[in-house]
């Protein structure tokens, strides 16, 4: 039996995650920004809601499916991009990318990946995203754009939330941002994880895979962050979207949106998705979460524009709840990097698996057989909540 097999929570995955990881790469998963209000917030804004059930209606089949993007899922918990996966698990976002088209949903890889777009689309057997940046470099950001064509993946994900990096205390504690390996605190606190250790010690090095050819000293991770770093900028505008949108030419979603009035612009934009997110609380500290601007976001775009929506998602309720709420979708971003850090593919099997018994479960609760039939009077507001 695998001790993945007594995991029944993405709580108990956490604590699996906490025990494989050096501290600092522990850190790095988890921390968020400042006095990490938001991530806090993300978590909470789920339990302003409880449900209301109906009974005896036959809910003896559930059906999760679902097509968001225009693609067709199992169910509608998509893996959002995570950059530098190699640092939970020598497989990295291949692991990842393989359990999650295991479970029928789609995996978004990060730009700032330690797997390319190639070997990714190489592991993949269901859909693809890949998350983009409005990078200086215009010539490398329009080669990720035709290399993802080149190997189909199903639409672009671009980051508009990062016009300055997030402050991150627990990163920069740890190494000023930069993944630390070289600390001293860094090598003491990978010493008392001997597991981790070996794979970091005897696997290739990770490397900015999207960028090796782009960057000096092979692309290797530790060397050039700086460089990497340097390529954000600050003056990223709807016309540089425009731009990237009009060059990609198929499917194409904002990610990070987080007022209505941006709503509205992405509409206005043509874009066909948006994800209403703060970066899992790593970015702007005191942004709402998603959850409590959905139902205003929904009212203001109407149903035209598909919405998605992430951060803090940790049980299948939550989905269940951000569904009923007007969301196509969501993204687990930190719950997937447990189950990673845990045990690999199998943890984000695992992962998975949980979130999708814990889904059916609760459609069983609240008398709703398919996602088609899940509306917002199976949720209400908690009288005491704000
Ligand atoms: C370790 C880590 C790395 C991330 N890297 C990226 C990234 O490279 N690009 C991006 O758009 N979002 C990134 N995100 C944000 C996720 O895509 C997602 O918005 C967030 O994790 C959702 O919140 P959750 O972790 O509470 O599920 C990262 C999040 C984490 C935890």
């Amino acid at each position: 039996m695998s001790k993945l097999d007594t995991v029944f929570s993405i709580k108990e995955m956490r604590e699996l995650a906490k025990a494989k990881l050096p501290s600092v790469m522990f850190d790095f998963l988890e921390g968020s920004a400042e006095d990490e209000l938001t991530f806090t917030w993300n978590k909470q804004a789920f339990s302003k809601y409880e449900f209301v059930p109906r009974v005896l209606k036959d809910v003896y089949k559930i059906d999760l499916s679902t097509v968001v993007q225009g693609v067709q899922l199992k169910l509608p918990v998509i893996s959002a991009p995570t950059g530098m996966s190699r640092m939970f698990h020598h497989e990295g976002e291949k692991a990842v990318v393989r359990a999650t088209h295991k479970a029928g949903s789609a995996y978004a890889l990060s730009t700032v990946s330690t797997c390319s777009i190639e070997e990714v689309a190489e592991e993949s057997n269901g859909p693809l995203f890949f998350q983009i940046y409005a990078w200086n470099d215009k010539k490398m950001v329009s080669d990720f754009i035709d290399r993802c064509k080149h190997q189909n993946y199903q639409g672009l994900m671009l980051a508009v939330d990062l016009p300055a990096l997030g402050k991150r205390e627990r990163d920069l504690r740890n190494g000023h941002g930069r993944p630390a390996v070289l600390r001293m605190n860094t090598a003491l606190s990978a010493l008392s994880k001997p597991g981790w250790l070996f794979h970091f010690l005897s696997k290739p090095k990770w490397k900015m895979a999207n960028m090796v050819d782009h960057l000096p000293h092979g692309g290797d991770a530790l060397k050039v962050i700086d460089t990497v770093n340097a390529q954000f900028r600050s003056d990223v505008s709807w016309e540089d979207a425009k731009e990237m949108m009009e060059q990609w030419g198929g499917k194409f979603i904002l990610k990070g949106i987080q007022s209505v009035d941006d709503a509205i612009l992405a509409k206005e934009l043509g874009a066909s998705g948006i994800i209403l997110s703060n970066h899992g609380g790593r970015q702007l500290d005191g942004s709402p979460a998603a959850l409590d601007i959905l139902t205003e976001v929904k009212m203001a775009v109407g149903s035209e524009m598909e919405i998605l929506i992430d951060g803090g998602i940790t049980r299948g309720s939550d989905v269940i709840k951000a569904i009923a709420l007007g969301a196509s979708a969501v993204l687990i971003g930190r719950s997937y990097l447990y189950g990673l850090a845990a045990g690999g593919e199998e943890g984000v099997s695992r992962v998975y698996e949980i979130i999708e018994d814990e889904m059916k479960r609760v459609m069983q609760l609240i008398g709703c057989k398919s996602l088609s039939d899940l509306g917002p009077e199976y949720v209400k507001k908690r009288c005491n909540s704000i």
